[in-house]
């Protein structure tokens, strides 16, 4: 067993970690976690904090779920590994391909196209959008519409309708043909104004305007998260998703929603797209699949784009995309054992109920608190917006947003840090007493930012 001396002297030394600066993590290493069980994490230093970070948006049901751990392991068993390229597949992936579908009959999927993430699910959405239109024979319609402030990981299709220049400045050139309309955001926008509906209507023609400029017969598709997750917790007005629908169906371009933070139940819904009552034509998944425990990730298809490449006899059919790790059959026994844990679990309506405390108890916080600008989200997701200024909503510094970091972790209470926002994505299954620990610890979280200002 290596011990704790030798994993604090060696943390970050000869790794480069996702998402820092390598001399950044020498100076300030990361924490070690070493175990795990139900929602509280165990650092190398035997502390015990609550996950508010929840992994990555994507451990939805805790650490400690032992229907996914064996369904993995029995598979390891009996077949570890077996690829779906054309001509072999397994059986894990068939009975994944049809019980996914009754996730998704709501929003009228009908087709998985399966990956091992969130950034190759929607590289295979953008591609397959792209596809669609060829096989249709509308060739010219290669060109993306997204969001500002939207996350849509780091491949180079997704970094390029990401919306956050820190994702795609040192990355340039991206690739050409995409275009960013504002994100449908009450606290900050373009138009100085702060009705949610209004913002909504004014983001929403901007898009048509936008279309129209391009050329409709030019734009594959528009993407979307139904909530903004990593750009900070935005939450679009209910009317946003549903007009950018009708917009995209008018002029023939698909709608691709991301879904990869809020499919199983994050947002309180079981997707983000019923939430808002829409029937996209794409949508991409990825992380709670597995419950973060295996990496998988897919593409789920509407009746319209399947018809199209499934009617389709020539070679513009055929699909020349893939990963190695497309419908893993370890993947896939840990996604069926999820969906069935999820299902029992409740965690949509255990996040809507649960979170209303949460989002409660910051918005109290938000009138503490000056540094607490702006405090914003729906279900289990939320953000803390740290400003220095609270009337010119100042961004705060790297200094503030750690303060508050460290005065949490020192409550018991693992947050994440992103800019100056602190994201809070707890697992789904936490209780009201779990929720008021997060919240207590960003009290005092906050305190120790305002000490930095
Ligand atoms: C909305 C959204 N899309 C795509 C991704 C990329 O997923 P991955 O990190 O698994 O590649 C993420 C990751 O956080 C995400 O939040």
């Amino acid at each position: 067993m290596i011990d704790s001396a030798f994993l604090k002297e060696n943390n970050a030394r000869y790794l480069w970690h996702p998402m820092a600066h390598p001399n950044d993590m020498h100076e300030n290493p990361p924490k070690i976690f070493v175990s795990a069980d139900g929602v509280e994490l165990t650092d190398v230093d035997n502390n015990r904090v609550v996950d508010a970070v929840g992994g990555l948006w994507n451990v939805n049901l805790g650490y400690s779920n032992t229907t996914i751990k064996q369904a993995i392991s029995k598979q390891l068993e009996v077949l570890p590994y077996y690829s779906s390229f054309r001509g072999t597949t397994t059986a894990p992936l068939i009975e994944l391909s049809v019980k996914i579908l009754d996730w998704f009959k709501p929003e009228g999927m009908c087709r998985t196209f399966f990956t091992s993430g969130g950034s190759d699910s929607i590289e295979t959405a953008l591609r397959l959008a792209r596809q669609y239109h060829k096989v249709r024979g509308e060739r010219d319609r290669t060109k993306f519409i997204s969001l500002r402030r939207g996350y849509h990981g780091t491949h180079f299709g997704g970094a390029s309708i990401n919306g956050n220049a820190n994702f795609r400045r040192n990355y340039e050139p991206l690739l050409p043909g995409v275009y960013h309309i504002p994100a449908p955001w009450d606290y900050r926008n373009p138009f100085e104004e702060t009705d949610p509906q209004k913002i909504a209507k004014l983001c929403a023609n901007l898009l048509e305007e936008e279309i129209i400029f391009q050329g409709p017969d030019t734009v594959a598709a528009f993407i979307m998260e139904p909530v903004l997750g990593a750009g900070g917790v935005i939450v679009p007005h209910e009317t946003f998703m549903p007009l950018a629908r009708e917009i995209c169906t008018r002029h023939g371009v698909l709608m691709i929603a991301d879904e990869v933070i809020t499919a199983f139940g994050r947002t309180g819904a079981w997707t983000g797209s019923r939430l808002w009552n829409v029937q996209p034509d794409m949508m991409a998944f990825a992380k709670a699949i597995t419950n973060g425990y295996f990496p998988l990730g897919g593409v789920l298809l509407n009746e319209k784009v399947v018809e199209s490449f499934e009617s389709n006899r020539d070679s513009f059919g055929a699909i020349g995309h893939g990963y190695t790790y497309s419908g893993h059959p370890v993947a896939c026994a840990a996604a069926l054992a999820t969906l069935e844990e999820t299902a029992r679990l409740e965690v949509a309506r255990n996040s809507r109920v649960v979170g209303e405390h949460l989002q409660n108890g910051l918005k109290k916080l938000e009138e503490k608190y000056e540094v607490a600008g702006n405090t914003r989200g729906i279900g289990l997701m939320a953000a803390i917006e740290l400003v220095s200024d609270p009337e010119k909503k100042t961004p705060a510094g790297k200094v503030t947003s750690a303060a508050f970091f460290e005065a949490a972790y020192q409550a018991g209470v693992m947050i994440r840090v992103s800019g100056n926002n602190i994201i809070l994505s707890p697992p789904l299954i936490v209780t009201v007493d779990d929720v008021q620990r997060i919240v207590n610890a960003a009290d005092l979280g906050l305190a120790a930012a305002s000490k930095t200002l």
